[in-house]
């Protein structure tokens, strides 16, 4: 009797992971019955816990996935110049994928998104450790941060369709003080933007940083590297760090310097500029840009253009900075979705948040967020093509 149970429930699984693979590959013509949010099984969590993953789509075509594991977005499609529409972020097939550690493919990151320098904060007199999980500093919310836990799911269907997913962080986890409740709320928008609102509260003073760490090749494909993207960051100074990527506290105007992208560059351009010591600390670009405005408005902080496709990413955020980073780390030790292996710089990442180590950093905006207040952001990602 279980052993038939098991064969019932594994061809279920099965043919369920097969729907999801097939569902990836086809081009939905925007019927109200495709707008659906559909649902299938994403792999095992533990004995008895699954990851599901949610297929929203909008009349216009596009397909977001995303896992209410580590709310993973875990594909992306976007049209081309040609209406084409390609998977535009990278990834993994399956949940067994992201749980061998990926470098957060598409992940929420929090409770503290970027660098805190030697793991270590002091919040109203009191120290807190992290773990140190890159090298010397925590990165990412630790070692069992956001983009690794199962988060409750909703769905809401409608002509926008949004995942609200939401997670509360405990007292003392990964180190960091008061229990957090997160919301964030992923909608596919008519225009083919993905809206990413993020909302938290805490019962105790704490530290917030959240963001998405979605890897874009506005190529498709995964085939070749982000070198010929052409990126333009609404930003006049960024964050000179040190050896170990923690910021110096010093906020360096761009203008004169390989880190200028205030008018459309190639990455490719000045990445390898060896004479300059932060490409160097970065292998390439892995800073943080701070916004020209500065306020808590919704504004353009950064644009890409790849002339291959004529596909065109810009990021909106109420963030005062943004994350470049260009997958320095990325080795081809990787295989991705439909067995691409991701070699070096094949993904850009602009990740919008508060600067890094701010927690011990008290002239830099500050990531404190106490009890009664609410943490609230929005960052929009919008595609669009240019012929
Ligand atoms: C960091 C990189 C890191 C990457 C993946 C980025 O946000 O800035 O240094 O390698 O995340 O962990």
């Amino acid at each position: 009797m279980k052993k038939n149970n098991l064969l019932v429930a594994s061809l279920l699984t099965a043919s369920l992971l097969w729907a999801c693979e097939s569902k990836k590959s086809e081009s939905t013509q925007g019927t109200s019955d495709s707008l659906k949010i559909e649902q299938s099984a994403f792999g095992k969590v533990s004995d008895s816990t699954q990851a599901t993953l949610y297929t929203l789509h909008n009349a216009a075509g596009t397909t977001v996935q995303i896992s209410d594991f580590g709310g993973t977005i875990v594909s992306w499609t976007a049209p081309d110049k040609n209406g084409k529409f390609d998977d535009i972020t990278l990834g993994c097939d399956s949940l067994a994928g992201y749980q061998k550690g990926v470098p957060y493919f598409g992940a929420l990151i929090g409770r503290y998104g970027n660098r805190i320098a030697k793991g270590q904060f002091t919040l109203d007199g009191k120290s807190y450790s992290l773990a140190k999980n890159n090298g010397p500093n925590a990165l990412h919310g630790g070692l069992k941060g956001f983009d690794k836990v199962l988060w409750k799911a909703t769905p809401i269907e409608g002509e926008e369709p949004s995942l609200k997913l939401t997670y509360t962080a405990k007292d003392g986890e990964e180190g960091y003080p008061g229990n957090l409740s997160v919301e964030v709320v992923y909608t596919l928008q008519k225009d083919n933007s993905l809206k990413i609102d993020y909302k938290a509260t805490t019962d105790k003073a704490t530290v917030v940083n959240l963001t998405n760490h979605a890897y874009f090749n506005l190529k498709g494909g995964f085939d070749s590297d982000i070198l010929d993207h052409e990126v333009t960051l609404n930003a006049d100074k960024f964050l000179p760090v040190d050896a170990t990527l923690i910021p110096t506290g010093e906020l360096k105007p761009v203008a004169g310097t390989s880190f200028d992208f205030t008018k459309s560059s190639k990455i490719g351009a000045r990445i390898n500029d060896t004479k300059d010591e932060q490409i160097k600390f970065g292998l390439g670009y892995d800073h943080c840009w701070v916004l020209t405005d500065s306020t808590k408005n919704l504004k353009l902080a950064a644009s890409v253009y790849e002339p291959t496709s004529g596909r065109v990413l810009e990021v909106f955020t109420t963030e005062p900075a943004i994350q470049f980073y260009t997958g320095n780390f990325l080795d081809g030790t990787i295989t991705g979705k439909g067995g691409k292996v991701y070699k070096h710089r094949f993904g850009l990442c602009l990740e919008t948040q508060h600067y890094p180590d701010s927690p011990n950093k008290p002239k830099f905006p500050s990531t404190v967020l106490k009890p009664g207040e609410t943490y609230e952001t929005t960052t929009v990602y919008k595609f669009s093509v240019k012929k």
